[in-house]
C-alpha cells in the first residue's frame, strides 16, 4: 500500500472576507473550498502517492473511459464544527466502506480504508476555515472515483482516480424542519434486481433526474421509487432512505434488498432506535400498507433521512390517483427526538455512546 504522506501543493486562498461572505448564507453544493485531495491508482502500480492540489479542473482525456461508460462512484459525508473548535466527522470508515462495495460493483479498485479517512483528515485540515459554525451547517464532502484511463474498449479501466472535493453547506431542505410531500414514481425505476441500485454510482443518480422533475411538477420536493416488480414495495427516494413509525413506536423501514443504499443515516437511527426500546422492522414495505395503516390510524408519521437532508419529517406522498397525508401531524415526535438524538451527536452537545465521532483536527 501507498504511504500515508501527502504532497502538498498551497493554493491561492481567498480572502477571509469572501469566504465569510459565502460561509454567511452557502446553501448546498454552491461552492467549493481552497482545495482538494488526488489519488492516482493504476493497474500495474496500485494508488500513487496522495495530492493536496489547489481545487481546479482536473486533466481529462476526451477517450477518458469515465466519459463513454459511466464508471463513476462517490460518497457523501459531513465535516461538523464543535463548540470547542474540534472538527469531526460521522463514522467516515463506513463511508470508505460503502464506496468500495460501490467499487466492486463498478468495477474500480478499492481504496485501503484508512488511505480515505486520511485523505478526508487532509483536506478538512488544509481548508478548515471553511468549516462553518452557524446552526445545522457543516463542510459536506464529496470523495468520488472516477475511471480515467484512455481507451474506448468496453472494459473495466485499469486507471482511475480519486478525488475529495468539500463544500460548505447550510440544509438541504430550506424551511427548518418543515415537512415535505414526496411524488410516487410510477413510470420510472430506480433499480431492479441484480442491478446497481445499492452501489452509490453517478448513473443512478443521472437516471432519478426525470422523475425528480416529475416530483417537483407535482409540487413535492423528492420522488419516492418502488420496486420495479411489485410497483408497490417501497425501495427508498431519489436520495434518502425511508422510515414509517407506527402508532406504538415501531420504526418500520425497507429491508436492505440489493437495491437501495445502505444509508449510514439509517443504520446509525436503527441503532439509535433500538437504545431507546423502541422495535425497528427491516422488511418489505408497501404504499399500500403505508395508506391503509395512515387511515387506520396505525401509522402515525414517516421522514426520510440521508447525511444531507438528516431526518425530514414526510407530510404527503401524492401520487397519480390519491394523496396520503398525515396533515397536521406532522412533523411526528418521533421524528422530532430521534433528528435531536442524531444532530446532537453529530455536533458535540450530545453524548456519543457509540463511539461514532471521529476527530479530524484537534480543537
Ligand atoms: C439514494 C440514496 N439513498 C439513501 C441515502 C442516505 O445515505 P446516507 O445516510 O449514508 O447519507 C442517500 C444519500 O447519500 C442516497 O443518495
Amino acid at each position: 500500500m501507498t504511504e500515508l504522506a501527502f504532497t502538498r501543493t498551497t493554493a491561492d486562498r481567498r480572502s477571509p472576507a469572501e469566504r465569510e461572505a459565502i460561509l454567511a448564507d452557502p446553501g448546498f453544493g454552491n461552492y467549493f473550498t481552497d482545495h482538494m485531495v488526488s489519488i492516482v491508482w493504476t493497474k500495474a502500480d496500485g494508488w500513487q502517492t496522495p495530492e493536496v492540489l489547489p481545487y481546479g479542473p482536473i486533466p481529462m482525456d476526451p477517450a477518458s473511459s469515465v466519459l463513454h461508460y459511466g464508471q463513476e462512484i462517490f460518497e457523501g459525508m459531513k465535516a461538523y464544527r464543535h463548540a470547542d473548535g474540534a472538527l469531526v466527522a460521522f463514522r467516515p470508515e463506513e463511508n470508505a466502506r460503502r464506496l468500495n462495495e460501490s467499487a466492486r460493483r463498478l468495477s474500480l479498485p478499492e481504496i485501503p480504508v484508512e488511505l480515505f479517512v486520511a485523505a478526508v483528515r487532509e483536506l478538512v485540515e488544509i481548508d478548515a476555515d471553511w468549516v462553518p459554525s452557524g446552526a445545522d451547517q457543516s463542510l459536506y464532502l464529496r470523495p468520488f472515483m472516477i475511471a480515467d484511463e484512455s481507451f474506448l474498449g468496453v472494459r473495466a479501466a485499469e486507471r482511475a482516480r480519486f478525488l475529495v472535493i468539500a463544500s460548505p453547506a447550510g440544509p438541504y431542505f430550506t424551511g427548518g424542519v418543515k415537512p415535505v410531500s414526496i411524488w410516487l414514481s410510477e413510470t420510472h425505476s430506480r433499480a431492479g434486481r441484480g442491478g446497481t441500485g445499492a452501489a452509490k454510482c453517478g448513473g443512478n443518480y443521472a437516471a432519478s433526474l426525470l422523475p425528480q422533475s416529475e416530483a417537483a411538477a407535482h409540487g413535492c420536493q423528492q420522488v419516492l421509487f418502488t420496486d420495479s416488480a411489485t410497483d408497490d414495495t417501497i425501495d427508498e427516494l431519489g436520495g434518502m432512505n425511508l422510515f414509517l413509525v407506527r402508532a406504538d413506536g415501531t420504526l418500520v423501514t425497507p429491508r436492505l434488498n440489493g437495491n437501495i443504499l445502505n444509508g449510514i443515516t439509517r443504520k446509525s437511527l436503527i441503532q439509535l432506535a433500538k437504545d431507546r426500546g423502541l422495535a425497528v422492522e427491516e422488511r418489505d414495505v408497501t404504499v399500500r400498507e403505508w395508506r391503509a395503516g395512515v387511515e387506520e390510524g396505525t401509522i402515525t408519521e414517516a421522514f426520510a433521512c440521508g447525511t444531507a437532508a438528516v431526518i425530514t419529517p414526510i407530510r404527503e406522498l401524492k401520487t397519480a390517483d390519491f394523496t396520503i397525508d398525515f396533515g397536521d401531524a406532522a412533523p411526528g415526535p418521533i421524528t422530532l427526538s430521534l433528528r435531536e438524538e442524531l444532530t446532537g451527536i453529530q455536533f458535540g452537545t450530545r453524548e456519543d455512546p457509540h463511539g461514532w465521532i471521529d476527530v479530524l483536527v484537534e480543537a
